[in-house]
C-alpha cells in the first residue's frame, strides 16, 4: 500500500526504524515496533506513547497554532529519538474519489492522467493538490481498472510537514487515518466491505474499506467529550472527568435498575451518532448499486471512547449489521503468544499509530 508516500519521495533508508505519529486535536500518540526476539515470533512493540496537545493548536485537523504544535513534536522527539517517521493526516481534510482507466495503461502515465480527474472530483484547483491513488485489485471487467484516489490541499499536509521538520523529524509518510486503521485492524481475509468507526475524545471519524482501500471517509463532531457534558447536565458540573469515564465503561448503555438515567442520557448522543451511521451506509449501498460484493459486511469500533458500555451491542441491534471492537492488534501479532504492554482499554486510542507504523514492516 502507497498511502501518499509519494508526495514527499521516500529516502534510501526505509530500513532504518520507523514511529508512527497519530496527530488528532486533543492528542500524539505513537507506536512503533522491533522484531521478536523469539524464533519464528511475530514483531513485539517497541516504543508507545501519548502526549495530551492543549486545546486551540490543532482545530478540526487545520494547525492553529504551529508554534506549539512544533513544541509538542518536540516533547515526542525528546522521549523517543525519533528521527523517522510516518504521520495520519486528519479525515476531515481528505477527498477521496474512485475513477477507472484502462486496464494496462503504463505506470508513468497514471498520475498524470489522474491529475485531469482531480478538476472534477476536488474542490481545490488541481495545482494546489497532493494526491495519492492505489489500484484495486480484481476487478471482474476486463478492459478497466478500479483506482482509489485520496487528496489533500498542499496547504494542509504542508503544515504538518514544516512543524515536523523543525521539531527535527522526518515525516516519510504521510496518510489517512482511516487507511492506518485499516492496516491495523480489518483482517485481510474480511469480505464485503467494513465500516471504520473512529471514537474519539472530540470526533468520530468514519472509514469504508473495501479490499483493504479506504474508498470512503467522513466525520461527524461527536465524541466522548460530547458524553461527559450530557452526563454532567444531570449528574452535577462537578464530577471529575475520572468519574464519569468509570461511568460511561461499567454503566454506559446498559440499564440497570438504577442507572437508567444514565443510560438516557448516553444514548439521546449516541443515537444521534448512530443514524449518522445510518445514513452512510444507506449512501454507501446506494452509491455501489445495492451490490452484495461491496455490501457493509461488519462495523469495527476503534478509538477511546468505543470503552463505553453497550455500545456494540446498541450498534449491532439498530443498524442491523455486526459492530465489534477492534483488534487494534490483528495484523501485527497473535495475542494468544503477546500480551501488549498497552491494556486493551487503551488500546482503542492507538490504532491509527499502530497501522502506521506496520506500514513498514507490512
Ligand atoms: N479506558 C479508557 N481509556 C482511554 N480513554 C477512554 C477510556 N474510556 C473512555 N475513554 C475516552 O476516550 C476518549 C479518548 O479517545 P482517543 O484517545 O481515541 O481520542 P483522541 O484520538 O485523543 O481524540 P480525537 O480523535 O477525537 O481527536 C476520551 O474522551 C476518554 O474519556
Ligand atoms: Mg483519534
Amino acid at each position: 500500500m502507497i498511502g501518499l508516500s509519494k508526495i514527499f519521495p521516500p529516502p534510501a533508508f526505509l530500513t532504518m526504524p520507523c514511529i508512527g505519529v497519530d496527530i488528532s486535536d486533543t492528542s500524539l500518540k505513537y507506536i512503533s515496533f522491533k522484531p521478536s526476539s523469539k524464533q519464528g515470533g511475530d514483531r513485539v512493540l517497541d516504543l508507545w506513547g501519548d502526549i495530551d496537545i492543549p486545546t486551540g493548536i490543532v482545530n478540526r485537523g487545520q494547525v492553529i497554532d504551529p508554534t506549539k504544535l512544533v513544541a509538542v513534536l518536540k516533547e515526542f522527539k525528546t522521549a523517543t529519538n525519533a528521527e523517522f517517521i510516518r504521520v495520519s493526516l486528519p479525515e476531515e481534510r481528505a477527498y477521496l474519489f474512485e475513477t477507472s482507466i484502462k486496464r494496462g495503461t503504463p505506470l508513468k502515465e497514471i498520475r498524470s492522467l489522474l491529475e485531469f480527474r482531480l478538476e472534477e472530483n476536488v474542490p481545490i484547483p488541481s495545482k494546489d493538490v497532493f494526491f495519492d491513488y492505489m489500484l484495486l485489485p480484481g476487478t471482474s471487467d476486463k478492459r478497466s481498472v478500479e483506482v482509489a484516489v485520496a487528496a489533500y490541499a498542499k496547504e494542509t499536509i504542508q503544515q504538518y510537514y514544516d512543524s515536523c521538520v523543525e521539531a527535527k523529524l522526518h515525516p516519510i509518510s504521510f496518510e489517512v487515518e482511516a487507511q492506518a486503521v485499516a492496516r491495523a485492524a480489518v483482517p485481510h481475509d474480511a469480505t464485503g466491505s467494513t465500516m471504520l468507526v473512529d471514537f474519539g475524545k472530540t470526533r468520530t471519524g468514519i472509514g469504508i474499506v473495501y479490499k483493504d482501500t479506504l474508498l470512503y471517509t467522513s466525520t461527524i463532531d461527536i465524541g466522548g467529550d460530547m458524553l461527559s457534558q450530557a452526563l454532567r447536565k444531570v449528574l452535577g458540573s462537578d464530577v471529575s472527568e475520572k468519574e464519569l469515564t468509570q461511568l460511561k465503561n461499567t454503566q454506559g448503555l446498559v440499564k440497570g435498575v438504577d442507572s437508567s438515567e444514565i443510560a438516557e442520557t448516553l444514548l439521546s448522543t449516541i443515537s444521534v451518532i448512530k443514524d449518522e451511521l445510518a445514513t452512510r451506509m444507506q449512501y454507501w449501498h446506494l452509491r455501489n448499486g445495492g451490490g452484495d460484493d461491496r455490501r457493509i459486511t461488519s462495523i469495527q469500533l476503534s478509538g477511546g471512547s468505543s470503552n463505553l458500555k453497550g455500545l456494540t451491542t446498541y450498534l449491532t441491534e439498530s443498524l442491523k449489521v455486526p459492530c465489534v471492537l477492534a483488534n487494534v492488534w490483528e495484523n501485527s501479532f497473535d495475542l494468544n503468544d503477546v500480551v501488549p504492554p498497552i491494556d486493551k482499554r487503551h488500546s482503542f486510542g492507538y490504532a491509527t499509530a499502530i497501522g502506521l507504523a506496520l506500514y513498514q514492516s507490512s
